[in-house]
């Protein structure tokens, strides 16, 4: 039975799937899946146990991508100051790619789903590093939604090691400084061969993008949604979508 706290999950109608496949759909959408751990407080839980449902909200907006054909949703797992978090959350959070993959990998390989990672994965335990290697290797021909997860990624540090590589190309004579373009920048990030996000949605109410693809999110498209993200459904994902499809890009021209 549902607790006066849990949200119903809302599901759109056939109607407004086929109004949203006839307007502009985002190839890239980014999300930065925040207030996991208010939802469990709200409901006296443990934090992680808001992440665990944050999980398998991951699950249903992988398939609402699917039916839209979007071809790449990032999503903002773990950043690079997420280990200032209490141990015991680290570890959990160190454990759900593994879990998620545990049960989703064969499905995600049937979808033609393309697993990436961005991210510094060297410093993720063995376990996690393993499952999404297996993840990304398994996956690789697949050319279907490319499911990027950004775990342990901070944008500084891209934008910093990017300028190093960049500094050493130039003094190996790899790299022409003359010739150093926007292009050459985006080339070097870790993000590199995928087309920068057209839509940034963040849940749960807060309105910054907590050092998350600082570069690439230069022309996005914003959407704040005050629902959290376990309570985050199909219905809000449309939403976001519609509202999308509202916005003239104009990328500093008129
Ligand atoms: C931010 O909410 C959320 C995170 C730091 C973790 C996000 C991870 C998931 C949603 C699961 C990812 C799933 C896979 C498969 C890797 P918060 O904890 O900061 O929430 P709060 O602001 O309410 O405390």
């Amino acid at each position: 039975m549902l607790n006066k706290l849990t949200r119903r999950k809302k599901t759109v109608s056939d109607d407004t799937k086929k109004d949203v496949l006839h307007g502009d759909i985002p190839v890239h959408i980014a999300i930065i899946m925040d207030g996991n751990g208010r939802w469990a407080k709200q409901r006296g839980l443990p934090r992680v146990a808001g992440h665990r449902e944050g999980m398998n909200v991951v699950r249903s907006v992988v398939r609402s991508c699917n039916e839209l054909d979007v071809k790449i949703l990032t999503l903002y797992a773990f950043s690079t100051e997420n280990w200032k978090r209490p141990k015991t959350e680290v570890d959990f959070l160190m454990k759900l790619p593994e879990k998620f993959l545990s049960v989703e990998l064969p499905k995600l390989i049937e979808e033609n789903v393309r697993v990436r990672i961005t991210g510094d994965i060297e410093r993720l335990p063995e376990f996690t590093k393993k499952a999404v290697n297996e993840a990304v290797e398994t996956t690789k021909n697949n050319n279907g939604l490319i499911l990027n997860f950004a775990l342990n990624y901070g944008s500084r540090s891209e934008l910093m090691d990017a300028f190093k590589s960049m500094y050493a190309d130039v003094r190996e004579g790899v790299l022409d400084e003359q010739h150093i373009s926007e292009e050459t920048v985006t080339d070097y990030l870790m993000t590199s061969g995928l087309s920068e996000p057209d839509l940034l949605i963040r849940t749960s109410g807060e309105i910054r993008l907590s050092n998350f693809m600082l570069w690439q999110l230069a022309y996005s498209e914003f959407w704040f949604t005050e629902v959290l993200w376990p309570d985050f459904d199909q219905e809000n994902f449309y939403e976001a979508i519609q509202a999308y499809q509202q916005r003239q890009r104009r990328y500093g021209g008129v």
